[in-house]
């Protein structure tokens, strides 16, 4: 990649990693489609990234010339699509630093992941690890997506076991101030968001890891918005068990990733039933197939895998360090930009450290009246600029800080300063049409 010159008022990162965002936006041929006769600017990579050439390509190259069903076939096609789709968790395991590609299962999305792992969790477990019921409690934090809360209030009220939580402090970081207190002997699983996607925080989790580990319970990390965005090694972290998602991270929609570590996926029930999950089938009793097999019950997502795959080469090849340098000058620069906007109101970590580029606010008029983020949101359609709305599936989140919904504006490798100085200028356009 060629190197650019960094633009005036960014921080200077000059040491860095860093790449040419023109050449790379020239592979997303979306970027340069008009919105109400404006050019796109998207800044809803949060909700799902669009997608290179390569990915597409590497999907419709599957479905053209080798599509077949996995691990059910000795024909040629079937060994074609089953090396592509085992290639795909080899690429994805490496991304992440798993220590084989059986510690991947694809699963649908990150939701589908950490159902699938609180589904393991019951008061008669084979395992004494997933054995929970009354007395027993399950940690999560106030900054969680639905995703890695409802299953929690789920698995707490078929079990009898109490969810307890991180609060979140007015900075919008994680408030650690009770940590012992709050992960105790009683604690049988901490799962925890790593970067929300609402407040852009990242959470260090240094501490956290020491007091699991210290009184023996198990680790989840919701890395929905971390995969696509920062190198993260399951090793590094030292945690148990990752869930994120292919179509964040330019990938497709339908495939997500659960890591376990995997002495605990052997350990784990499966989670659906059905083909290619089992060892041996009698009519009254089966006996199941090792991990991953075991939880990918039925067709798996193959072509969505494939994409994902591409999706990962793509990543590597720009760098997850140069991605993620980039953000951070990026996130800098928006930060300072947004903070010239009267009536703003970020929700979040206002400085772009342990925090990434994805940011949420609240907006007023004038005169004071709060304007509602859909209409927020509908003027800067009407501008091209495409900004999420709502309570972004983290509405105790949105209640923390005292609002039903907020607007959010989120980046990733392919957003310019340009992007984010025409969203300032989205906002004043909203200001003025609700003055
Ligand atoms: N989790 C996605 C978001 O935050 C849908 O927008």
């Amino acid at each position: 990649m060629s190197v650019i010159t960094i633009p005036q008022g960014m921080p200077q990162y000059a040491d860095k990693p860093r790449f040419d965002v023109e050449k790379i936006r020239a592979d997303f041929p979306i970027l340069s489609r008009t919105v109400n006769g404006h050019p796109l600017v998207y800044l809803d990579s949060a909700a799902t990234s669009q997608k290179p050439r390569q990915v597409v390509e590497a999907i419709a190259d599957h479905y053209l010339n080798h599509n077949a069903n996995v691990a059910r076939s000795v024909h040629t096609l079937g060994t074609e699509a089953t090396e592509a789709y085992e290639g795909a968790r080899a690429l994805v395991a490496g991304f992440i630093g798993a220590r084989a590609p059986e510690e991947i299962v694809f699963t649908k999305n990150s939701t589908e992941s950490i159902n699938l792992v609180a589904h393991a969790f019951s008061p008669t477990a084979a395992d004494p690890r997933f054995r929970l019921g009354p007395g027993d409690e399950v940690v999560i934090s106030e900054m969680e997506h639905h995703s890695n809360l409802v299953p929690w209030q789920m698995v707490c009220e078929r079990t009898g076991a109490t969810l307890k939580w991180f609060g979140v402090t007015d900075q919008g970081r994680l408030d650690e101030s009770d940590l012992d207190g709050l992960i105790t002997e009683r604690t049988k699983i901490v799962s925890l968001v790593h970067y929300s996607n609402v407040l852009g925080t990242i959470n260090a989790t240094a501490r956290i890891t020491k007091r699991v580990r210290e009184v023996g319970a198990l680790l989840m990390l919701d890395c929905s918005q971390t995969v696509p965005h920062l190198p993260f090694d399951v090793v590094d972290y030292d945690v148990d068990f990752v869930a994120f998602t292919g179509h964040k991270m330019l990938g497709p929609t339908g495939v997500g990733v659960l890591w376990g570590r995997s002495e605990l996926l052997e350990a784990m029930p499966p989670f659906l039933g059905g083909g290619s999950m089992v060892e041996t089938v009698t009519m009254p009793k089966t006996t199941f197939a090792p991990p991953p097999a075991r939880f990918e019950a039925g067709t798996p997502p193959i072509a969505e895998a494939v994409g994902l795959g591409a999706a990962v080469r793509y990543l590597q090849d720009i760098g997850m360090e140069a991605i993620q340098w980039h953000e951070k000058e990026l996130t800098a620069y928006a930060l300072d930009a947004l903070a010239t906007v009267p009536g703003l109101n970020l929700v979040g970590p206002s400085v772009p450290v342990g925090r990434g580029g994805t940011l949420s606010f609240s907006l007023a008029a004038a005169d004071g009246t709060p304007i509602h983020p859909h209409d927020v949101g509908q003027v800067l359609d009407s501008l091209g600029i495409q900004v999420r709305v709502g309570h972004h599936c983290a509405r105790p989140t949105c209640v923390r800080f005292g609002v039903a919904a907020l607007t959010r504006a989120s980046f990733y490798l392919y957003t310019t300063t340009d992007e984010v100085d025409a969203l300032v200028r989205g906002l004043d356009q909203v200001r003025k049409v609700f003055a």
